[in-house]
């Protein structure tokens, strides 16, 4: 076992677990975004962001990718990683403005404006990677990814045509935070949407 300290907490962490899964086990509180236990964390949105402190040094690290150390000392709620929560959460409201899950998540931190421009009021995938990581890692098939770039990145099944590849299994309806991925499912499959609601309820 590892021994580290979260808030000045004590806790004990096993070899290769991240800061965040330690945290969990012992019941303090980091928001994710784009982290499941069901598959592999990507460190994609940034939200999990804690502090380490060693004396005067100090930086900030993804709770979700960055693995446990002898001796770490971890803060999870400082001003400094409020801050960075807070500026990726105008981000995301930003990037997905119709999400009501992303306002309520932003509201705990003060957060109900972003500074950054809206491309699509309509918006509700944050682009967060679980729908094509679960079908790929869990479900086997990589029936969807991300595509295009920059603003315009997206989830679909490749060149956004719809794919027999994917078996209607419901997986990536049930793990997107956001519930986006009902709609974009309809895309995927080009099939009704009951008969996803019946698989994946
Ligand atoms: S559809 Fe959902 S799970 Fe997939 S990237 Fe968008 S928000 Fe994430
Ligand atoms: S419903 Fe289709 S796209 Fe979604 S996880 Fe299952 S196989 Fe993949
Ligand atoms: S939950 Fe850690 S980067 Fe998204």
């Amino acid at each position: 076992m590892i021994t580290l300290h979260i808030n000045d907490q004590q806790v004990q962490a096993r070899e290769r677990w991240t800061v965040l899964e330690t945290a969990r086990q012992y019941g303090i509180d980091i928001p994710t975004l784009c982290y499941h236990e069901a598959v592999s964390p990507s460190g994609a949105c940034r939200l999990c962001m804690v502090e380490l402190r060693e004396g005067e040094w100090s930086k900030l690290v993804a709770s979700c990718i960055y693995p446990v150390a002898r001796g770490l000392q971890v803060y999870t709620q400082t001003e400094r990683v409020n801050n960075v929560r807070r500026w990726v959460l105008e981000m995301l409201i930003a990037a997905c403005p119709a999400s009501p899950e992303i306002r309520s998540l932003a509201k705990q931190y003060g957060v109900t404006e972003t500074r950054f421009p809206i491309h699509n009021p309509e918006e509700t995938c944050t682009v967060c990677g679980l729908c094509s990581r679960i079908c790929e890692e869990v479900v086997g098939l990589a029936a969807i990814a991300t595509v295009e770039r920059g603003v315009h990145k997206k989830v679909g099944a490749p060149f956004l045509r719809p794919t027999d590849v994917c078996v209607a299994c419901g997986c990536c309806v049930t793990i997107c935070p956001t519930g986006a991925m009902e709609k974009i499912f309809d895309t995927v499959r080009q099939a009704p949407k009951q008969s996803l609601v019946r698989l994946a309820g």
